[in-house]
């Protein structure tokens, strides 16, 4: 295992869409996004791992040479990354997962299953939503035909961009379940380095729940209009910003809210702001104390409304209900990081993985290693070399127990 490698690419792939500092930006499936995966397929080509583009632009390769009845211990993440995104969030799992195969092959190993590392498309939803779409498509959440007609604010379509950018794939949507899946991911909190805990054997991820929100008021003269006759969208726009936020304080860990979006239309000094477009993120462990917080804002959005004379309209941008990982992968993760003589504590993800959709498909869990700060979608975004060294040797260990750990995955037969 070379964590020289590791870095040089991570190094190499953050210098895609370089925002300076450490900060790269790769917004899904666009001409960034595209050199970042032509990069990634070209390491894939090194090790003449067989690979697939399927019909959502997700990429996996798999280590060649096996019966194709054998399914694959599969890692992976993404590459696409936030406007201001660091060079850890996503990639660290695609190129570890390479890392391990690397490793794997040059120690030839023999293994009963073949290993695969993929990227899947979109994961951030910062382009296009839901967040995870590619994985969610993979995993049969989402049917193809309806993620390709999803738009961007623009009203480009992400089947559009796949055929732009040249990853339109064939490979079949939904694909056929992994034997097993676990992502290497960087925590992205506090939590790790606060407890000076090496390793995350993550347990599970929280409930998310994003809309957009489009309040339509009255553009009128900032100095003529009288308070008592204003119908402002920006107003409106505000008093929903500092409840969504009020309201996750009230409600208490680990209830977050967060509104990221905010376009006024005219967007002028001198009007009364006629419209505005906002989005709202509201994440909670649990699915009952989610759906609480999204009932107490539509609440509040009503009664605005009716006080400020405006309309306000909600479209659902993502829902995903908290997703529990599977006790034998997580256990794997704990184990195979004692055997290291590392630390290691269970924790759940605030943040959406890829990995919450292949849960739905195989037994699936997460490895976290520390972020410096807590700090993510920033480029002061941090991983120490050695705590990457750490997560990669705990995916390797664990991606080869899985090759020879088994599922009773259904009806309690045993899948090869
Ligand atoms: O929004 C998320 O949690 C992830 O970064 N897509
Ligand atoms: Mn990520
Ligand atoms: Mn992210």
């Amino acid at each position: 295992m070379s964590i020289e490698r590791l870095t040089e690419r991570l190094d190499a792939l953050g210098a895609i869409g370089d925002t300076g500092g450490d900060g790269n930006s790769r917004l899904a499936l666009t001409s960034e996004d595209r050199a970042g995966r032509d990069l990634v397929v070209t390491w894939m080509r090194d090790l003449d791992l067989d690979i697939t583009v399927d019909g959502i632009g997700n990429v996996i390769a798999v280590q060649p040479g096996f019966d194709p009845l054998v399914d694959p211990v599969m890692t992976g993440s993404h590459i696409d990354t936030v406007r201001t995104g660091g060079r850890y969030d996503g990639n660290l799992g695609v190129l570890a997962g390479l890392e391990v195969i690397e490793t794997v092959q040059a120690t030839g190993l023999d293994l009963d299953r073949p290993l695969a590392v993929g990227f899947f498309t979109n994961e951030e939803g910062a382009r296009f939503a839901p967040d995870m779409l590619g994985s969610l498509v993979f995993a049969g959440g989402m049917q193809l035909e309806d993620a390709l007609d999803i738009s961007d604010v623009d009203g480009v379509t992400i089947g559009d961009e796949l055929r732009r950018i040249g990853y339109a794939g064939i490979g079949a949507c939904p694909a056929r379940p992994p034997h097993a899946f676990v992502e290497l991911h960087i925590e992205q909190g506090p939590v790790l380095e606060a407890e000076g805990v090496n390793v995350g054997a993550v347990t599970s991820v929280q409930g998310i729940s994003w809309q957009e929100l489009t309040i339509v008021g009255q553009s009128n003269h900032a100095g003529t209009t009288p308070m008592s006759m204003r119908h402002d969208a920006a107003y409106a726009a505000a008093a929903i910003t500092t409840f969504v936020r009020d309201l996750a304080i009230r409600m208490g860990v680990p209830q977050v809210g967060t509104v990221g979006v905010t376009d006024l239309h005219p967007d002028l000094v001198n009007v009364v702001a006629a419209t505005a477009r906002m989005t709202v993120d509201l994440r909670n462990t649990d699915s009952q104390m989610l759906g609480d917080a999204e009932a107490r804002l539509a609440r509040f959005v009503s009664e605005l409304a009716d006080r400020e004379g405006v309309t306000i309209t909600s479209r659902r941008l993502a829902r995903f209900e908290p997703v529990v990982f599977h006790d034998r992968v997580i256990s794997l993760i704990e184990a195979a990081a004692e055997t290291r003589g590392r630390s290691v504590r269970r924790m759940p993800s605030g943040a959406g993985h890829d990995a919450q959709m292949l849960a739905r498909i195989c037994p699936t869990a997460m490895i976290f290693v520390p972020s410096v700060g807590g700090i993510s979608h920033n480029p002061a975004e941090h991983t120490a070399a050695a705590d990457l060294h750490i997560g990669t040797e705990v995916l390797l260990d664990v991606m080869v127990e899985l090759t020879r750990t088994r599922f009773d995955h259904r009806s309690g037969a045993e899948r090869t």
